[in-house]
């Protein structure tokens, strides 16, 4: 596994490989199963495989949440040279952000207009500059996000549509820990009692979503049931429970069989933002 501190390395890399397809996965460290499904999708399509860990500075909409964001250099790069992965890209500030860490301006329309894009002013413009940026340095044939962060996911994907850019976006299920809890990197900040805690959303979610009984309820109504349900628990807060039409993620108003629909939600756990989402129908 080669490793590329900065671009001229990067370069130098990226030349020898013309003709070859390359697989690219976005991380900002802190790996775990999650990233390396992500990993090991790219590695199952692709010639060549190139993760990036970078923490990037313009998405933290909280300074305490980048300040805090866990660092396991040295384990992570074990763990990607164990996959066999062919190269990594640790990145200087300098190579994303010659002019000084600023965000592009984007239209991203409806699709951020929710949810997280309402909640953390500025992060979907960040990650989309990083991306972006990225995308330009490596020219990937194939990227791959996961769909626990299906807003990202959403978002990224449009944006290279209307970009023009060659890289096609590959959506990664989700991977969760025995419980039913989505695996995050943010998961290591959380106490005993807060990851008990926090183990019931997703039980929460799917429990309701398998009775199938809220196609004679509303959405709003729903809502404020689950949102209810969640608070139970002592170390959670409810940030939204939100019903989203799954391509527009624009709130929906009526639970209808034939609109592909997704429920997301983010909860405060001392001081971790968690969020997760599923498929209704
Ligand atoms: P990060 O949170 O490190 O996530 C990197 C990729 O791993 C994202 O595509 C994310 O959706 C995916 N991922 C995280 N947890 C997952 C899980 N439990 N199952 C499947 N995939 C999972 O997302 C980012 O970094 C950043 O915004 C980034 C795209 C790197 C831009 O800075």
């Amino acid at each position: 596994m080669t490793i590329l501190r900065n671009l001229s390395e990067l370069n130098e890399w990226r030349a020898q490989y013309s003709g070859h397809t390359i697989g690219f996965v976005p991380t900002m460290g802190a790996l775990h199963k999650g990233h390396f499904s992500l990993v090991q999708e790219s590695m199952k399509h692709t010639d060549l495989t190139i993760v990036s860990i970078y923490v990037n500075p313009t998405q933290f909409n909280n300074p305490e949440d980048l300040l805090k964001y866990p660092n396991t250099l040295e384990s992570d790069l074990e763990e990607l040279n164990q996959l066999k992965v062919n190269a990594v890209y640790l990145p200087t500030l300098t190579d994303i952000y010659p002019d000084g860490p600023v965000s592009r301006i984007f239209d991203f329309g409806s699709l951020a207009k929710f949810m997280e894009g309402l909640e953390r002013t500025g992060h979907f413009e960040g990650m989309a500059t990083v991306v972006t940026k990225f995308f330009e340095l490596i020219q990937p044939d194939f990227a791959y996000f996961g769909e626990k962060d299906f807003q990202q996911l959403a978002i990224i994907t449009q944006v290279v549509e209307q970009d023009g850019l060659a890289t096609v976006i590959v959506p990664v299920k989700t991977v969760r820990e025995e419980d039913g809890m989505a695996l995050s990197s943010r998961n290591l900040r959380l106490l005993d009692t807060q990851r008990t805690d926090a183990g019931n959303i997703n039980k929460i979610l799917r429990n309701w979503i398998s009775k199938k009984n809220f196609l004679s309820s509303t959405p709003q109504k729903s809502s404020a049931f689950l949102a209810n349900e969640i608070s139970h628990y002592d170390s959670l807060t409810v940030h939204y429970v939100t019903f989203a039409n799954s391509k527009s993620l624009e709130p929906i108003t009526s639970f209808e069989a034939s609109t592909p629909t997704r429920i997301f939600v983010a909860v405060q756990c001392g001081n971790v933002r968690l969020i997760d989402n599923f498929p209704l129908f």
